[in-house]
């Protein structure tokens, strides 16, 4: 920890730039053909006034959101000086509200041209992207709390593992390329904005999972989660540590990787949703199949995620060994039904207490999220918001669970 200023515990709700507003210039407009039939989501970009003001009667005291990259900088050679003003015009109302912002710089989205010349796999990707960060840094001064990616791996796996997102490429060397330069770019990011604002608190918000072998008998399945828990969970935790990135997957020779992000974290933000058992199955993209089961009665989401909050315990317990005050930049449920989001905060909430008073550091949580959004790949009907989004009107709609988060936040001692 670089600063022992006053630091105190962020109670906030984290969104992300496209899932809300859209952008005509990112890659993921003309990927989801639901986004063609309503590009601009939830029309953030203009009712953001209305939605700040939400935060505001929810008592919140931090606010995590993105910047999207393809509105401020739509080529390459283009900066789009009114869509930056947007983002600071942001800034100054929560200043004004009296809400620490927290700033993601890169939320999944990319401009059409940056993913199309130089994808996360090209080494120039790195300065392309610091580029925008310089651009954003000097714009946005004052801002203290920054992620500069979020869930990296969950980027890599999808876009490059999967190949079921952009750049949409079926190649695990090139995966853990673009991973490494993500790393790089985390890095260079991460020096740029302590150059402007020394007392900034940088990270990246880490998507930890519980991971479990689906039968727990079969030595496959034990071998499989492990691999996947090292990998997934923990290769991210030893790369700050050590400044290596060491991947190991079954039947494959280890690799040492080199990224220069050692002690290049503040704070570590962990996003916690779910736990996933995982089967050995070579019919499957490497082997691996994985599913929800709902094994101690917690229940499912609409989504078909396990309710699990043992396992944010679990992550947080192992994520502590990196030294560095922690916070929940993530953790919410899709369901319709208020009581059963309810349920999921205040369980999730006690998990961390928990944490707590065995001596964690831990200084915040951000449910996810404000309002209902676009979720990638499941389009308008996974219901994460304490503010319901009446699609048709576009009116948000409170939940009793918004009115339970208030009163959390009121009557919780830290
Ligand atoms: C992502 C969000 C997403 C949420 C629910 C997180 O992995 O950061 O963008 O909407 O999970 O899937």
């Amino acid at each position: 920890m670089k600063d022992s200023a006053a630091w105190p515990f962020l109670w906030g709700v984290a969104t992300s730039a496209f899932q809300l507003e859209g952008s005509p210039h990112a890659d993921w407009s003309s990927w989801d053909t639901i986004l063609s039939e309503r590009p601009a989501v939830t029309n953030h970009y203009e009712l953001y006034r209305e939605d700040l003001a939400l935060l505001q009667d929810l008592g919140v005291n931090a606010y995590r959101f993105s910047l999207e990259w393809s509105r401020i900088q739509p080529r390459e050679d283009r900066w789009d000086e009114e869509a930056l003003g947007h983002y600071r015009e942001i800034t100054e109302i929560l200043g004004r509200y009296g809400i620490e912002p927290m700033l993601t710089l890169h939320h999944f989205t990319h401009p059409l041209w940056f993913i199309k010349r130089f994808p996360w796999h090209e080494d120039a990707s790195v300065d392309r992207f610091l580029a925008y960060v310089r651009r954003v840094v000097s714009a946005m001064d004052g801002v203290r709390y920054w992620i500069t990616f979020n869930e990296p791996y969950v980027l890599v796996l999808a876009g490059y593992f999967e190949g079921c997102t952009p750049p949409a490429i079926r190649s695990p060397q090139l995966g853990v390329r673009a991973l490494a330069n993500i790393l790089r770019a985390h890095a260079g990011a991460y020096d740029i904005i302590h150059d402007a604002c020394p007392n900034a608190r940088v990270s990246v918000a880490h998507n930890m999972a519980a991971l479990a072998p689906w039968k727990k008998w079969n030595p496959l399945d034990k071998l499989l989660s492990r691999v996947a828990k090292y990998f997934y969970n923990h290769s991210l935790l030893d790369a700050f540590l050590t400044g290596s990135l060491r991947i190991k997957f079954p039947f494959r020779e280890e690799m040492n990787i080199p990224v220069p992000i050692r002690g290049k974290l503040d704070f570590f933000g962990i996003n916690y949703y779910t736990r996933i058992h995982m089967r050995f199955n070579p019919l499957r993209n490497m082997g691996v199949e994985m599913r929800h089961l709902d094994i101690d009665g917690h229940g499912l989401t609409d989504l078909g995620w396990e309710i699990h909050p043992r396992g944010l315990e679990k992550v947080l317990r192992y994520a502590a060994r990196l030294g560095v005050p922690m916070i929940i930049t993530e953790n919410g449920i899709a369901t319709k039904d208020s009581q059963k989001k309810i349920r999921y905060m205040k369980e999730h909430v006690e998990a961390i207490e928990r944490c707590r008073r065995q001596g964690m550091d831990i200084r915040g949580y951000f449910y996810w999220s404000l309002i209902d959004n676009y979720e990638w790949l499941q389009g308008l009907d996974a219901r994460f918001g304490l503010y319901r989004v009446d699609f048709g009107t576009l009116r948000r709609i409170p939940t009793n669970a918004a009115a339970y988060y208030s009163f959390l936040i009121r009557h919780r001692s830290f």
